[in-house]
């Protein structure tokens, strides 16, 4: 398939209902979604745990788009292999997980899934320029990772232009993560993003028995970048 440009939701399962993952992916992709969004937290380099690959490789059968999994670990290189054999389609590791993200993105590569790279708040886009052949998505945080729920953070929005200025022509995709909601979308739309997570703003509201809401909320932020 040719590269996508097209404004993508990918539903964050940090904010669905912990006991039942396989259902609730099969309800939000039923709902419209366009992937799913894993967030691996490991309480050290952030202050959250959530889940491993056991559970990436749980919900596999059950996710029929692209199973997107952000590695909120570090050391991020031991896990590469049990992820990829969990079914992970893309690898999506911290800059500053660890001094030699160039070899993690190498591995994720040489384990066969396509290899993203993410940026705290606190993190110039510039530092993402030696690494952009490499990847197939910087994701953009637009809340300090950990937590669902949080406040979108407006100063990433300029990041988040000069970065689509630095991508030129590659195929690399600008994804959000924290925040998006239909009155923050459009500014990071507006500045070259093109996978926007959603966790809260999709899920709330809605479950496995009333999946109706998801749909409502995902395309509630379509149409707000429209
Ligand atoms: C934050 C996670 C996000 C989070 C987004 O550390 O990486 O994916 O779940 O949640 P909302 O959309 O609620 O900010
Ligand atoms: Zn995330």
């Amino acid at each position: 398939m040719s590269f996508d440009r097209s404004i993508k939701i990918a539903p964050s399962i940090l904010a669905a209902d912990f006991a039942a993952f396989g259902a609730e992916c099969e309800a939000v992709e039923a709902q419209g979604a366009d992937w799913i969004h894993v967030d691996v937290m490991d309480g050290h380099f952030v202050p959250n745990i959530t889940f491993g690959p056991a559970m990436c490789a749980a919900i596999r059968p059950h996710v029929k788009t692209l199973m997107d999994v952000h590695l909120m670990i570090a050391p991020v290189d031991p896990y590469i292999e049990a992820f990829a054999a969990a079914g992970a389609d893309r690898l999506t590791a911290h800059l500053e997980a660890g001094p030699h993200i160039h070899r993690t993105l190498q591995a994720i590569n040489a384990a066969g899934c396509k290899a993203g790279l993410a940026l705290n708040p606190g993190t110039p886009v510039e530092a993402a320029a030696p690494l952009l052949d490499m990847i197939d998505l910087v994701c953009v945080m637009t809340v300090n990772p950990g937590f669902g729920g949080q406040k979108f953070i407006h100063s990433q929005v300029e990041q988040v232009r000069r970065l689509r200025q630095m991508i030129g022509d590659r195929e690399v995709h600008i994804e959000i993560d924290g925040g998006v909601d239909p009155e923050t979308a459009p500014l990071v739309v507006e500045a070259g993003a093109d996978v926007l997570v959603a966790g809260s703003a999709v899920f709330k509201g809605g479950s496995v028995a009333n999946p109706a809401p998801y749909g409502e909320k995902i395309r509630a932020i379509r149409d707000a970048c429209a």
